[in-house]
């Protein structure tokens, strides 16, 4: 795939009529999680031979396309998931960008797609948040969560890599996912569909992996759960992930146990950060095959003492059921919020991300300073 020069300026176009204070007052108050968007976004297009051109940053608008363009039709497309955070001084910070720009860059080369470079990666999502700096929320657990976006336009229906492509970054305020880290949620093991197989996409952020994980997660809602864990497709054995999140179990000796990324999972940010702060703690950390069989024998006798749910959305989401059509196992509650490791490694992670505890490994980037005096 075409490498890119490191330059990446992003020309302003700012938006002439930007929503009033009070109808962004009202949009923030408690936003669905990606239902409401900001003044801007940032856009960029490419061609077959000639590369990026046309980086802006401009108003929030629909994006006429040709009814024949290639993503409509063969879902040729990539995208991305991060956040931006206000800290307590008013300063706003990204978390982990050049993770989730290397995370794209490999997603583009899995779907043909042209890779973004980092720094225009850096430079679109910096744009969106300096344009829209009134949009970052300043509520607890709140941010705003930007969705950086590669697909092809072209106007063709040949099944091929398309010579037309666009890039666009949205941005959304979005709330606390969790407001109470000890509330659990039910999760539906799915047993007659798999989201991801070898070989296939599930390592890449593609619309079709959730395209796919729609009808199970229906069916996950029929059974009163709130997500679907997917086994591994070749042996129907293996845990592999949610349809949005990975996951993560704790042992009773404190050691911590989670799949391996075996090329069909995708390799989520807030995975690696949690098992990085976990490893900092001393604890143990296994990332191999983990099969389902081991997790429902684990907690019935009491070897795994929890189970959570990760990813930038919901950052850490406690396990309180696994349901399928054969079983049923509550996950026992901890003794007090002390002993539990998603609500501990909660606060750890978000106070790096809001800037209320030191940094150690550099996770954050500072995009808009701190207003003055
Ligand atoms: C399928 C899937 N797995 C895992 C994750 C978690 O990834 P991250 O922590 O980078 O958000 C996501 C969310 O983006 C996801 O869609």
């Amino acid at each position: 795939m075409e490498t890119q020069a490191p330059t990446a300026s992003f020309t302003v176009i700012p938006n002439r009529r930007p929503a009033t204070d009070e109808e962004r007052w009202l949009a923030m108050e408690d936003p669905v999680f990606g239902k409401v968007f900001t003044d801007h976004m940032a856009r960029a297009t490419w061609r077959e031979g000639e590369g990026w051109a046309d980086r802006r940053i401009v108003p929030l608008a629909p994006i006429p396309m040709h009814p024949g363009a290639a993503v409509l039709h063969y879902a040729q497309q990539a995208f991305e998931g991060l956040k931006a955070y206000r800290w307590e001084d008013g300063s706003i910070h990204l978390f982990r960008p050049e993770a989730n720009a290397a995370r794209l860059a490999a997603s583009c080369a899995r779907l043909a797609l042209p890779t973004v470079s980092e720094a225009d990666f850096l430079a679109a999502v910096t744009g969106v948040v300096e344009a829209d700096r009134n949009w970052v929320p300043s509520t607890a657990g709140a941010s705003l969560y930007l969705r950086p976006l590669v697909m092809a336009t072209e106007p063709s229906l040949l099944v091929q890599p398309a010579a037309e492509v666009d890039f666009l970054v949205t941005a959304s305020p979005v709330g606390a996912y969790l407001s109470d880290g000890t509330q659990g949620v039910s999760i539906w093991v799915s047993r007659g569909y798999h989201r991801a197989n070898p070989g296939g996409t599930g390592e890449a952020k593609t619309g079709g992996n959730y395209a796919a994980s729609m009808l199970p997660q229906k069916e996950a809602k029929e059974h009163g759960c709130g997500q679907v864990l997917f086994l591994d497709a070749k042996e129907d054995t293996y845990v592999e992930e949610l349809g949005g999140m990975n996951l993560i179990a704790v042992r009773a000796d404190g050691s911590i146990l989670t799949p391996r990324l075996s090329g069909t999972i995708l390799a989520g940010v807030t995975r690696d950060s949690i098992l990085t702060l976990l490893r900092d703690e001393g604890r143990a950390v296994e990332e191999r095959d983990v099969a389902l069989a081991e997790i429902i024998a684990g907690l019935e006798i009491g070897e795994i003492v929890e189970l959570f749910a990760c990813g930038t959305a919901a950052v850490v989401t406690p396990i309180a059921r696994l349901v399928s059509d054969d079983f049923d196992i509550a996950v026992p509650e901890r003794d007090g919020d002390d002993a539990s490791v998603a609500r501990s490694v909660l606060e750890r992670l978000t106070a790096i991300q809001y800037g209320r505890a030191e940094d150690p490994h550099g996770w954050t980037t500072e995009v808009v300073p701190a207003p003055e005096g």
